[in-house]
């Protein structure tokens, strides 16, 4: 098995057994029962995507690639198992391993459940690879299952607000890479993206503050019931479960300009730093209204009700705020995800997860704001300052409440940091000056690439992991090629660290990843970074 496989995120155990499958014409799917035949489109969809063939698929004991579900979990045996906190909640720990077997004549994806049988098929479509007049795949046997359970991409749809099919184009990408979660930030100081019954006001964009720079393009600018449902319905045919997340009683403006009454009598610290207030009369009514209806659209057993940077709030409304929130949430029956700042509130417990997000290295700089920021925001700096002191107390006071910890430091998993190494295209470079927060230090792909979930600085020891999550904050992002652009390459290396339970090397890595371009540009991903040390000399004969 020469050269080594693309595989990302690396699986647990691959060995050369025989030799290679040749595929020509239609390549043929068959699933194992009735059932399945839905999956057998998935995969035929993706294999199409990525390949351009056209797989045809129904239920058969013989095929050129078949799926077959078997309760035994026969082999799994000898796997690292998952750790963390499942995304749908249940025990199964084997529901995402599966073996992958490629011989001369076929190829069979064995595994106890549909999921399996997807992260399977993902691997094999990773493996296939043009060799006119077909495909070709090497003759491998794949064991595998993931290291941790819960592996997401949170993605700002406010900034930079993203219709249907380009949120589907995330989860494509997403379930090409194994994650399991999509958490969609859906509401910020910006605007609010999603339909609420009888309360127009909020998706109106005459009440958002953002609404010019965060527009894509002409008509409606927010998710209706109907959106919501599609991108939750095609995520879950992909095995990715939709987290949604109504950021509060901070980032809210959007809200308090389309309901003034949630904004309480105090005149607020500053203009800028409204949020929902405990006291006014108008708010947990407002509040259980919405948490109710978004569970009702939910699927999937996670909401996250936000909590970071209620600047500016009494910390004492804040905690009564968030302990009342806490418990709205959980009323609607399900369990509830909040940024780490929610345990100041005290009120977090065992089944809550709190999700650590402020990264070491990255502690707001009041000195370096107060030089790049107009003086009318100067007021504001020391306010932000005083809230940040707190946070290296947060996910400590999480661990202690016994909550599940979701790593997300900015330190690693922000990918709108920009890129410190050169691209190979000079658009690129100019590029690179624009996109990406200004104030994080860029870093390379390797630097981004060197660390490994259980030795994380920002999460304490004994914290119960449940998993890792990148995120994806749109301020800089004004279309779509600049979202690939922060995506990609990065996204799939927090795969790996997320999957694959052994140390893989970063030579190792970029080899296999430098091979994914194609790809990209297949899905629609055109506008990634062309990273020198990815795709330059001496790595670039293969790898336009
Ligand atoms: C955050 O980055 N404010 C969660």
């Amino acid at each position: 098995m020469s050269p080594t496989p693309p595989l990302v995120p690396y699986p647990q155990r691959i060995t050369p057994v025989a030799a290679p499958l040749r595929l020509e014409g239609r390549p043929r799917i068959g699933v194992s029962s009735v059932d399945l035949l839905e999956l057998g489109e998935v995969v035929a969809g993706l294999l199409a995507l990525l390949h351009d063939v056209k797989p045809t698929v129904q239920v058969a004991d013989e095929a050129d690639l078949l799926l077959v579900l078997d309760h035994g979990n026969r082999g799994f045996e000898g796997l690292v198992m998952p750790g963390g906190l499942d995304p749908l909640d249940q025990e199964a720990e084997t529901r995402e391993c599966y073996e992958l077997a490629i011989g001369e004549r076929s190829a069979t994806v064995t595994a106890s459940s549909s999921e399996g049988l997807f992260r399977g098929a993902t691997t094999f479509a990773q493996l296939l690879t043009r060799q006119e007049p077909g495909l070709v795949a090497p003759g491998v046997r794949v064991l595998d299952g993931p290291a941790l359970r819960w592996r997401g991409l949170s993605l700002d749809v406010v900034r930079r607000f993203f219709p249907v099919d380009q949120v589907k184009k995330v989860v494509d990408l997403l379930a090409l890479y194994k994650f399991n979660v999509l958490h969609l930030h859906l509401t910020d100081s910006q605007a609010w993206r999603l339909q609420i019954s009888g309360r127009p006001e909020l998706t109106d964009p005459r009440n958002w503050p953002g609404d010019e720079g965060s527009r894509n393009g002409e008509g409606r600018q927010f998710y209706t019931h109907d959106d919501f449902r599609e991108i939750v319905a095609y995520a879950a045919a992909r095995f990715v479960t939709v987290v949604p997340e109504i950021d509060m009683p901070g980032h809210t403006q959007a809200a308090v300009r389309a309901y003034p009454e949630l904004a309480g009598a105090d005149e607020p610290a500053h203009p800028l730093l409204r949020h929902l207030d405990p006291r006014a009369e108008a708010t947990y009514g407002f509040v259980a209204d919405v948490l109710g209806e978004v569970a009702a659209l939910t699927p999937g057993p996670f909401l996250h009700i936000g909590g970071d940077e209620a600047f500016g709030m009494p910390p004492e409304l804040y905690a009564q705020f968030v302990a009342r929130s806490l418990e709205l949430a959980r009323a609607t029956g399900k369990r509830v995800v909040a940024w780490q700042e929610a345990a100041r509130s005290l009120a977090l417990q065992p089944e809550d997860v709190a999700q650590c997000w402020v990264g070491e290295g990255d502690a707001f700089d009041p000195e370096a704001a107060r030089k790049s920021a107009p003086a009318e925001y100067h007021p504001l700096i020391d306010i932000v300052a005083g809230s940040f002191e707190h946070s290296s107390r947060d996910t400590p006071q999480a661990v202690a409440a016994g909550a599940y910890v979701l790593a997300s430091p900015s330190s690693v998993f922000y990918l709108d940091r920009r890129y410190a190494e050169e691209s190979t295209r000079a658009d690129q470079n100019e590029r690179r000056t624009r996109v990406g927060m200004a104030s994080y230090t860029p870093r390379t792909c390797e630097e981004l690439f060197g660390w490994r979930p259980s030795e994380l600085a920002e999460i304490p020891a004994g914290a119960r992991l449940a998993g890792v999550e990148a995120a994806i904050w749109c301020e800089s992002v004004t279309s779509f090629d600049d979202l690939a652009f922060l995506l990609l390459p990065r996204l799939p290396g927090i795969a790996e660290k997320a999957w694959t339970p052994q140390a893989t090397e970063w030579a190792h890595y970029r080899d296999r990843v430098g091979a994914h371009g194609p790809w990209w540009d297949r899905l629609g991903w055109e506008g990634y970074y062309r990273s020198a040390v990815l795709f330059g000399p001496p790595y670039s004969s293969s790898k336009a």
